[in-house]
Order: C-alpha cells, then structure tokens, then sequence
C-alpha cells in the first residue's frame, strides 16, 4: 500500500526548558529530529514523509536537520496551535492517492523500523492501530479531591506511543468530525475511536520514549548508543 507518515514537530516543548525547540537538541551529536527522520527514510515501506514544523523554525530545521542529512521523502508544513491542528495540516498536504497514513512524533527518535512494518500490516488487517507497551506501574483513577476513586486491572492498561496507523480516508474523517464538533485529543486514536472504529493494539519496546524533560535525554542518549552498538541502528 501507499504510505505516508506524518512528524507532528511543531510544538514549543516548554516542559524540556531549553532555548531552542527540544526537537533540534542533539543526542549522541545528532539532532533529535534528524534521529526520527533517518529510521522513516530508511524504510522501504514509507513513500512519503510530511514534516510539520513552525513557521519560524523553517531555517534552524533546513540547516541542521535537513541539509546535514539526506532526505529524499520529505515535505514541509508549517504547523498549529495544537498537535492535533499540526497533524491535521500535515493530512491536508499528503498524497491524496495514500491508502495508509501513520502519524508519529518528532520527538520519539528511538523508534524501530520492525515497529513501523509491523504497524503497516495491522493497519491492512484492522484498519487503524496504535503502538503500546504493557504499563509498568500501577495506575490509580482519581478525584478531584485527591483522594483514589478505583484501581483498574492492570492487564488491561497500554501506555500508548507512536506510531499510530490508519486507513487515510478514515483518520481524515475523524479529524473532519473532530473540528466540525470542536474536540481536541491528545493522539490520534481518540478520534478515530469517536467514529466507532476499533483501534488494534500493536506491542511495541519500552525504549520508545518521548523526549519531554531534561532527563529523557540522558536516557534516550544511551539507548540509542546500546542500539548502534548492536546495530539496530
Ligand atoms: N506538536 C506539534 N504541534 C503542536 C504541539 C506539538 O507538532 N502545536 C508535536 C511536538 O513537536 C512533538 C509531538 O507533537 O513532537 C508531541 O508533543 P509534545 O511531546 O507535547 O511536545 P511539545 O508540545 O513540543 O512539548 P511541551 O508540551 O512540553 O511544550
Ligand atoms: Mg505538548
């Protein structure tokens, strides 16, 4: 199938606390988005990839990101408010003959490509997917007061990631309804599970992460030095 990826990377990332954006941080003397570029560019299933970033970061993303590495696949956008507006310009600006469409954040630069194939064939299967590793700790529902109000089973709690995966016409839909009823989510999933499709869970590795604060770059730094070492990077 014809595949297209978005990279939501538009954000401010106000919880890293740095002067620039995080995403044009470097991790083991690569900038973090130019890390989750490579692995999408690498893949034979990706045909395209539509890069959402802010207007005023055109430059900063064309010489340190752009112009170091090279990327073959990409288109630029220029991003929104929210995630959710940022991916919403990226489907607008794909390949309208896309049948699959894979949404995943520029700021996830450990992802594997096993992941990323292993997406696109559920998404064949069951029309829209999400990758999700089994939630390690205890997760407690809570009250405004403070106090716990109930304790799901744990086995039936996923802490989701990206990428997330789905038919095109499909995450278009739902994106459509969700600005036609005013509802913002945080991923792309909860859209889609508006229009009643059901979202297949695929397993992905704990490694993951998003870089959100200070300490995830310690921690992506040597996860990604374990995976060259081992050369699954
Ligand atoms: N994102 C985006 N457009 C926005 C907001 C977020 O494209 N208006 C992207 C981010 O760049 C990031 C991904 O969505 O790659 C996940 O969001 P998050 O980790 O929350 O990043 P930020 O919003 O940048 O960080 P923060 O919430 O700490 O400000
Ligand atoms: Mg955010």
């Amino acid at each position: 199938p014809l595949t297209s990826v978005i990279i939501p990377a538009a954000g401010m990332g106000r919880r890293m606390n740095a002067p620039i954006n995080k995403q044009y941080l470097t991790i083991h003397g690569k900038p973090i988005l130019a890390h989750t570029l490579e692995v999408f560019e690498k893949c034979p299933l990706i045909n395209e990839i539509v890069l959402v970033i802010n207007q005023e970061e055109f430059s900063i993303c064309k010489l340190q990101v752009l112009k170091p590495y090279c990327f073959t696949k990409i288109k630029l956008v220029r991003g929104g408010d929210t995630r959710q507006e940022s991916v919403f310009r990226g489907l607008k600006a794909i390949n309208p003959k896309t049948d699959i469409v894979m949404v995943h954040d520029g700021a996830r630069p450990v992802i594997q490509e096993s992941v990323i194939v292993r997406s696109i064939y559920e998404t064949v299967e069951h029309r829209a997917t999400t990758v999700g590793v089994a939630a390690k700790n205890t997760i407690k529902v809570i009250g405004e007061d403070g106090f716990v109000e109930h304790t799901p089973n744990r086995d039936y709690l996923v802490e989701i990631q990206t990428p997330q995966t789905f038919e095109y016409g499909l995450l278009k839909e739902a994106h459509e309804q969700a600005v036609l009823q005013g509802i913002e989510g945080t991923d792309d999933a909860f859209l889609v599970e508006r229009q009643n499709v059901p979202v297949k869970i695929v397993i992905g590795h704990y490694t993951n992460i998003k870089i959100t604060t200070p300490e995830d770059l310690i921690i992506a730094e040597s996860i990604i030095k374990r995976l060259i070492k081992n050369d699954k990077k």
